[in-house]
């Protein structure tokens, strides 16, 4: 189902766009897809991977990149979701790269989002809501969290340490249950406080979510979307 959501999605991408590339397993899809465009079809676009891992994956299957700061603009990204709602808010971070994610995603003229359809929610927070914080008093930081949500927060780890994310940050994870009925309000309480880097809430920003579904693929239309 990821790999029909992802190939779909190229349909948004045209000859002499700048793309951005998202992270995650489902996008994957769409990555190895545009690279085969590329070669096959002559498709002619510049990329601007959202991770490391996105980075390297295009530059394996031949995707011209570039900084998205040499860029003059960015046409579409695509990205992977965690959870969205019927309003098109989005729980992103679960790959742990939502910072660039969302530099990218803000940057970029439109967002397209695939996924399957288990990422489909009534209300977010089902999935642990990642905020990426400093790794200066991640403690004091991952604390205030808890009091100002009144949930548990746990540092994401990796082995026997917090995992880092490309940015040298940590990840704490908000177990918030499917409670985020109003995500803006959450994303901008968070990022009151100093330690939090960037919240994985990615509200307004949705135009699109090509779904994969057992009976095929979808492509469902945010009514307020640029697409
Ligand atoms: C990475 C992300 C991913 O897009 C999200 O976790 C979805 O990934 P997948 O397609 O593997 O389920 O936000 O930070």
């Amino acid at each position: 189902m990821k790999r029909q959501a992802g190939i779909a999605a190229c349909d948004f991408v045209k000859s002499g766009m700048n793309v951005g590339l998202g992270t995650g397993s489902t996008v994957k899809y769409t990555i190895l897809e545009l690279g085969k465009r590329i070669r096959d079809d002559g498709l002619n676009i510049i990329g601007v991977p959202t991770s490391i891992e996105t980075e390297e994956l295009a530059k394996k299957v031949g995707i011209p990149l570039a900084d998205l700061d040499s860029l003059s603009h960015l046409d579409v990204v695509i990205d992977g979701a965690d959870e969205y709602d019927s309003n098109f808010e989005l729980i992103k971070g679960g790959g742990a790269a939502l910072l660039r994610e969302k530099i990218v995603a803000q940057a970029s003229k439109a967002m397209v989002v695939v996924a399957d359809e288990r990422k489909r929610v009534d209300v977010l927070g089902t999935f642990p809501l990642p905020i990426e914080v400093t790794p200066f008093c991640h403690e004091t930081t991952r604390k205030s969290i808890e009091s100002l949500l009144r949930v548990r927060a746990l540092v994401r780890m990796n082995g026997d340490g917090p995992l880092l994310t490309d940015n040298g940050n940590y990840i704490v994870d908000a177990h918030c249950g499917p409670t985020i009925l109003r995500p803006r309000d959450v994303e901008q309480q968070l990022l009151h406080l100093a330690g939090v880097v960037q919240v994985g809430i990615f509200s307004g920003m949705c135009d699109v979510v090509v779904l994969a579904t057992p009976a095929g693929v979808e492509v469902v239309r945010n009514p307020s979307g640029r697409l």
